[in-house]
């Protein structure tokens, strides 16, 4: 590697123009920490007169994003973030061309993370994207180099900031959904257009994906998995679940059982006094049970330009520092593929809210249906909706399988007196 290390930023918004700043701010630190001469010699974005938090320098600015490749940089940042399309070809055509890639792009990463491996393996670069899992918490290194030597069991944890601060912020004001989603989103912790990735579970996943990776030794999957958000999750619940001693999270999980790959997310019930029932806001958590370490557990804030870009600039020094390394940590031929784990036996307990009309036997109707699936009832809340004709029914069932709650549902919520799909929310110990 030249002693003098040329830099393009591809991306200038909300990270890229952080980014940006901060390598101008910390540029000796950076020299003096690795010994090496760094510049920004090309930056890129779709608007070169766009008014920006940080002022850029036009001279270096390429409104092609390929022109900045041509510079030959010894680096690239690709601060895009679409899964495909431009954020793809940037990426394959710099590894291509030997250039080392650093990315915050977990669509990218999960989408294509076993094809860009490969190339960046073949041309002998980097590809680092710590900043694509949990913001600023530095996991995916934990499990690539410090816990390397450990069997990883399972990683569960909050990979969301946006779901966290909402369910948080309806439990602290007692607001519904849409009130808090709006302050959410005027605050800059959801996407102002389009916060849909976000709320039904995807950014987790995407997230969950990159983490078995690390943590198997395996490809990336691509088996259907659980995916729920948090997008049904209404007042009602989050107000009964403080009255039971627990809060609603949405969870990101992997593990391998019995040899099969789980990975799913989808909102849970946890006790409030559980170490996960306090991560509240929009801070991130990750809890890694390996063997012999035990569990670990790193927190943080998960999104934002400043933990984001902590990030991409811990895999910058990784990089100057010359440490080229397998994007997953062993070479792809020794990547494993796991089969996935048939869903329709993961069992828990479960909360249920049916919304059915205040008619005699509506219960006894309810109660038969679950009695037929073996599922019994451990505990039962009715608030019938005086005047309103409609009552809420809540019920903790013992623990049961997916198959059997998925085939119950299926016939209560087709029932005349059924209002609306009930809401199903595991509890967890
Ligand atoms: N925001 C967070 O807190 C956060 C946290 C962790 C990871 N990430 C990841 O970071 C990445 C960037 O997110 P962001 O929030 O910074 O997104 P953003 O604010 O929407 O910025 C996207 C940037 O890409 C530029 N761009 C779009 N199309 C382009 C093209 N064809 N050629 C060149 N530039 C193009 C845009 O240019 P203009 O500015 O000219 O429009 C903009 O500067 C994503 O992968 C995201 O998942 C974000």
């Amino acid at each position: 590697m030249s002693k003098n290390f040329r830099i393009g930023i591809i991306g200038l918004g909300q990270i890229g123009n952080y980014l940006y700043h901060e390598l101008n701010r910390k540029k000796k630190d950076i020299e003096n920490k690795t010994g090496k001469k760094i510049n920004i010699i090309g930056i890129s974005a779709k608007n070169k007169n766009k008014k920006r938090k940080y002022k850029i320098n036009k001279k270096i600015f390429y409104s092609n994003p390929f022109d900045v490749i041509k510079k030959r940089p010894n680096v690239i940042f690709e601060v895009i973030g679409s899964p495909d399309g431009i954020s793809r070809k940037i990426v394959e055509t710099s590894l291509k061309n030997g250039i080392h890639v650093i990315t915050p792009n977990k669509a990218l990463i999960a989408k294509h993370g076993n094809y860009l491996t490969r190339l960046a393996e073949k041309n002998n670069v980097n590809l680092e994207f710590e900043a694509s899992v949990a913001g600023g918490i530095p996991i995916l290194r934990t499990l690539k180099e410090d816990l390397s030597t450990n069997k990883i069991n399972k990683v569960s944890g909050i990979l969301n900031g946006t779901t966290n601060y909402i369910l948080t912020e309806m439990e602290n004001t007692n607001q519904n959904f849409k009130k808090v989603l709006y302050k959410a989103q005027k605050l800059g912790y959801a996407e102002p257009i389009n916060p849909k990735l976000d709320l039904n579970g995807f950014d987790a996943f995407a997230k969950v994906r990159i983490l078995s990776s690390l943590s198997f030794n395996s490809k990336i999957a691509s088996n259907k998995c659980l995916m729920e958000g948090i997008e049904n999750i209404d007042i009602k619940d989050i107000k009964i679940a403080n009255q039971l001693g627990m809060r609603i999270k949405l969870l990101g999980l992997t593990e391998l059982i019995n040899g099969k790959l789980f990975e799913r997310v989808h909102p849970c019930l946890v006790d409030k006094k559980s170490y996960i029932g306090n991560v509240n806001g929009v801070m991130n958590a990750v809890i890694i049970n390996g063997e012999p370490v035990g569990e670990n557990i790193l927190q943080g804030e998960g999104a934002g330009p400043g933990p984001t870009s902590s990030s991409l600039l811990s895999d910058l020094m990784f990089v100057l520092r010359g440490n080229i390394q397998k994007p997953f940590g062993i070479p792809y031929k020794q990547l494993k593929q796991y089969k996935s784990y048939n869903l329709e036996n993961y069992s828990n307990s479960l909360y249920l809210r049916f919304e059915v009309k205040d008619v005699p036997g509506v219960m006894s109707k309810i109660t038969d249906k679950l009695a037929k699936f073996k599922i019994s009832i451990k505990r039962l809340i009715q608030t019938p909706g005086n005047k309103s004709k409609k009552a809420t029914i809540i019920m903790i069932t013992h623990k049961t399988t997916e198959l059997n709650i998925q085939k119950c549902l299926k016939i209560i919520n087709k029932d005349k007196n059924t209002l609306k799909p009930a809401t199903l929310i595991r509890i967890f110990n």
